[in-house]
This record gives structure tokens, C-alpha cells and sequence, in this order.
């Protein structure tokens, strides 16, 4: 049998049937006013039927005042709980997990739509090679504004396991508010949530708690983790394995690893010789965490060929293989893999050739084939950039066009 049609059983209990699982994409499909869309619901219909054993979604707002993307879903009341049913509901029949992927994206928020941006401290965001300061200098949190948070993540949590989610992963990567923590670089704080790592760790143990704490010990709790931020003066390798043993002790079921942030975005990859080599991103250091945790291990990035893959898991260096990028375009990745009908899944994408523009191209190109997806198209490969551009311009000013109507 092939390694990577073998179940995994979680600490928990709870069985993911294979080793393929869809990593969290952010599709920025909801309806104007942050409800699961039908397109939405749509795309994890055609999901779930792609053989993975396990899906992730999108990172789901947990605060109305703090969104990533115009078009993300938020979770902070019951008020869609019955579009939240009907996406749950997707992978119904299937033997594959749907977990919601939750997040709060602190000073990473999008400046154009959102009034107020809150962190750990008031260090503001550099995009496009550091120099570019953006323009909003986040507010430091308060102390009750951080416990309202953690609130938050365990309200959210409980709401979407009573919807029928089977798992949910806390967004702890990539520069979002729980990673902003953990860095000694955006968090500049004095007080209990600062300084030392165990101080800065703080934050995300009493997110998990209290979402622990809400949903019970039988449901499924993840995490994705950066195994650095890739910056300097940010959260080190090091740093980021005393944050495994920490919530390995704590019970946590699943640590996927990814790296980087918006200013030093390491999760899409670069173009040393060596990662080229080896495909995957990540790699040495899930082999130094294989060692410190038995807690399973979810790698992100990179990988593309399904003999990678296998070795990946024979070797025993990780349990789970996430896949982002290939999943928009190639939506039935998973029983293709096990088949072995394709043995390749590279993704290259169409580029405008404006360096402020393509940037943002490795996010919204993909939602552009997601969204094509959910509308029971097939994913189109020289799908024109400029028209994505356009496209995701127009959900911009329409979400300030709502947002002022509704004011
Ligand atoms: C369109 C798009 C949206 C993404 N949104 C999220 C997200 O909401 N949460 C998250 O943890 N990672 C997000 N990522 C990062 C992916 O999960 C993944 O870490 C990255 O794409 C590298 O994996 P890959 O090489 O398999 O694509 C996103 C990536 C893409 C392309």
C-alpha cells in the first residue's frame, strides 16, 4: 500500500484516513457581508472529493473589526450559522476532516479596509523590500483587549464545532496577530505578554486553552507554526522550537510547520539552489522537530511530486504532507497522487511583469482559480494577471463602498 493512503490517529483520538491534506488557502469568497458564499461552499463540494484526508480552509476572521482580505469569511456571532451548517456540511459522505483555520491578522490586516489596526505593539508593517513603510501605525493592545481576543478565538472555535467543522487550526504563522506574539520583533511589549519567550509564548497557550477549554479534549486543535520568521530580529528557529515542546506539553493534535511573514515571505518559497533541489520548503528543520515532539507533524510548502511526498512520509520525517497552490489548480491532487495518474503538480504562474503588482499575484491568482472552481469551472492555467488585478481592485472599493452604505 502506499505510504500515504495510511491512516493517522490523532493524540485525541480522531483518525485522519490518509496523508494528503489541502493547507489553509484564503479564498476571499464570502459574501459581501463575511457569510460563506455558494461559490465558497461549492469548492469545498469539488474538495472533498479530491482524496485528502483532511481540508483546511481559509483563515476565518474572528473579529468583524480586524479582517485580512475584503472578501474573508468572519465567525464572531451565530448570525450565519446556517451557511456555516452548509459548509461544514461539504464533505459529508466523504472520509475526508474539514477544520476551519482561524484567525486574527493584528497590524497585517489590510490598511485599505479596515479603520483601526491593533498588535502586540505599535510597530508598523514594512511591505515591498522593507523600505515601504504602509501608512497605519497600529495601536498597541490593552490588556483586556488581549484577553477579549482570546475570548474571541474560543467563541469562534465553539461556534464552528456546533455548525459541524470536524477540527479547527489557530492561524500561529506567517506574520498574523498570534505570530506577532511570538516575534521579539513586532512585539516590543513590557508587560506579561513580552519580553522572554515564555512571556511572548503566553498569548498562544491561552488561545489554545481557552478554545480547549470550549470545544473539549475529543475535537481536533491545530496549529500552524513558523519554523522562523525569516527576518531579522524576528522569531528564530530556536525560539520556535521551545514553542513546539510548549504546546506539544499542552496537548495540542497537530503542528504544521510553515515560515515568514508579508515582509519576508518565506511560506511561497525561494529561489536558493538548494530548496530548488529538494522541492520542499522547511525541510531541515521538521527533521530537528521530529526529534523534540511526538505530537504529529504537518509540512507546508513546496511540495509538488508525489515520490517527495512518499519519501517524506516513509522516512518518517512528517506525518501529513500540506499542499496549498496545486490544490486550485489541480483539484482531484489527492486521488491523482494515489492513482499515480499524475505524477507531477507544478503550478507556474501567469506574472504581469509590474514587481508592486506580482507580488500580490502568488495570493490572488490562486483565488482566482479557487473562485473558478466554485463555479464549476476548471482551473485555467493562463489565466490573464491583469484581469486578477482588476478584479481584486473592484473587491477592494466595494468593500469601502458597503462598509460606508452601512455606516
Ligand atoms: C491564495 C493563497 C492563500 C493563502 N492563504 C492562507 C491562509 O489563509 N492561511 C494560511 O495559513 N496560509 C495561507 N496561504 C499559504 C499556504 O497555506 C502555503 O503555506 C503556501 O502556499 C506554501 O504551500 P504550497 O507550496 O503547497 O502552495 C495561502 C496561499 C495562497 C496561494
Amino acid at each position: 500500500m502506499n505510504v500515504l493512503e495510511e491512516e493517522l490517529t490523532l493524540p485525541n483520538g480522531s483518525i485522519l484516513s490518509n496523508r494528503i491534506a489541502k493547507s489553509s488557502m484564503s479564498e476571499n469568497l464570502s459574501n459581501k457581508y463575511h457569510e460563506p458564499s455558494p461559490v465558497l461552499i461549492n469548492v469545498y463540494k469539488k474538495w472533498a472529493q479530491s482524496g485528502a484526508g483532511l481540508l483546511i480552509t481559509g483563515n476565518i476572521m474572528i473579529d468583524s473589526k480586524a479582517i485580512g482580505e475584503p472578501r474573508n469569511v468572519v465567525v464572531e456571532d451565530r448570525k450565519s450559522f446556517e451557511m456555516l451548517k452548509e459548509w461544514a456540511e461539504s464533505v459529508k459522505g466523504t472520509n475526508t476532516q474539514l477544520w476551519a483555520q482561524i484567525n486574527h491578522p493584528g497590524r497585517q490586516a489590510m490598511e485599505q479596509i479596515n479603520s483601526d489596526l491593533k498588535a502586540p505593539s505599535a510597530v508598523p508593517l514594512k511591505l515591498g523590500g522593507r523600505k515601504k513603510i504602509t501608512k497605519k501605525t497600529p495601536t498597541a493592545l490593552t490588556e483586556s483587549e488581549i484577553l477579549a481576543i482570546i475570548e474571541a478565538f474560543g467563541n469562534t472555535a465553539i461556534i464552528l464545532k456546533d455548525a459541524g467543522f470536524s477540527g479547527v487550526q489557530i492561524h500561529g504563522a506567517h506574520g498574523y496577530l498570534v505570530s506577532q506574539f511570538l516575534s521579539p520583533y513586532s512585539n516590543v511589549r513590557t508587560d506579561k505578554w513580552g519580553g522572554s519567550l515564555e512571556n511572548r509564548a503566553q498569548f498562544v497557550v491561552e488561545v489554545y486553552r481557552k478554545i480547549r477549554a470550549r470545544v473539549g479534549s475529543s475535537f481536533p486543535i491545530g496549529i500552524k507554526l513558523n519554523s522562523a520568521d525569516f527576518q531579522k530580529g524576528g522569531f528564530s528557529e530556536e525560539e520556535s522550537m521551545e514553542v513546539v515542546k510548549i504546546l506539544s506539553k499542552e496537548g495540542i493534535d497537530l503542528i504544521e510547520i510553515s515560515g515568514g511573514t508579508y515582509e519576508a515571505p518565506a511560506m511561497m518559497g525561494n529561489q536558493k539552489e538548494s530548496t530548488i533541489k529538494r522541492e520542499v520548503y522547511f525541510m531541515d528543520y521538521i527533521k530537528k522537530a521530529r526529534k523534540i515532539t511526538n505530537t504529529p507533524l504537518m509540512l507546508t510548502g513546496g511540495f509538488r511530486t508525489a515520490s517527495v511526498m512518499k519519501d517524506a512520509i516513509a522516512s518518517n520525517q512528517v506525518d501529513i504532507i500540506g499542499i496549498a497552490r496545486p490544490f486550485a489548480v489541480y483539484p482531484n491532487i489527492g486521488n491523482e497522487i494515489f492513482n499515480e495518474s499524475r505524477i507531477n503538480f507544478n503550478t507556474e504562474i501567469k506574472k504581469t511583469g509590474v514587481k508592486g503588482i506580482d507580488g500580490a499575484m502568488n495570493i490572488i491568482w490562486y483565488e482566482s482559480q479557487i473562485k473558478r472552481l466554485g463555479e464549476g469551472k476548471t482551473s485555467k492555467p493562463d489565466l490573464n494577471p491583469w484581469a486578477v488585478f482588476l478584479k481584486y481592485f473592484w473587491l477592494i472599493l466595494e468593500h469601502k463602498l458597503t462598509k460606508k452604505a452601512s455606516a
